[in-house]
């Protein structure tokens, strides 16, 4: 288990791109950490860093988002958020072997799906401000997070995720 300070929205995207730089398809990422952590900026970074065809965003409202790549595996963008279980993630009928797929709000709902994962769990040390997270304004200011990598799993043992 690691634990990174990550300062900036830039720096979280910058993360994603290291993190992209060892992943293979079978890799599966999950993000956890409440609305407005990160997850998607983190993903935004790792899809660029692949190369990935269309720009990152929520796929709130598809559940998941398949970015195909000119030479590798597609990156699939899950938002598990409405999805209660390893039971409905696995009813997306994704292809996890071909694919890099990262799942935001993955926790507690990987069991089965492969015996290795990644989980970063983003939070912001600082707490919820006045506003709601999902004010415009107060999420565009940058304010540090801190993630913490758990590795899941032999594809994982002995990684370790090191901020740019
Ligand atoms: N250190 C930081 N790391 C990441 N994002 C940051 C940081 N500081 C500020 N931000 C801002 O916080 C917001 C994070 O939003 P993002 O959509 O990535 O969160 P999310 O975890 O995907 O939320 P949701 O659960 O709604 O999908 C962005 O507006 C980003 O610019
Ligand atoms: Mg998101």
């Amino acid at each position: 288990m690691t634990v990174l300070e990550i300062a900036t929205a830039d720096a979280m995207e910058a993360l994603g791109g290291t993190l992209a730089s060892v992943l293979v398809a079978g890799d599966l990422v999950a993000l956890n950490g409440e609305l407005g952590a990160g997850k998607t900026t983190f993903t935004r970074g790792l899809g660029a860093a692949l190369g990935v065809r269309g720009a990152v965003t929520s796929p709130t409202f598809v559940l998941a988002r398949t970015h195909p790549r000119v030479d590798g595996p597609p990156l699939v963008h899950v938002d598990a958020y409405r999805l209660s279980s390893a039971a409905d993630l696995d009813d997306l009928d994704i292809d996890f072997a071909g694919s890099i797929v990262v799942v935001e709000w993955g926790a507690g709902k990987l069991d089965g799906i492969t015996d290795s994962w990644l989980e970063l769990d983003l939070v912001r040390p600082v707490g919820r401000a006045a506003g709601s997270p999902l004010d415009a304004e107060y999420l565009g200011d940058d304010e540090p997070r801190l993630v913490t990598v758990t590795t899941h799993g032999p594809r994982w043992d002995g990684f370790t995720l090191t901020a740019a």
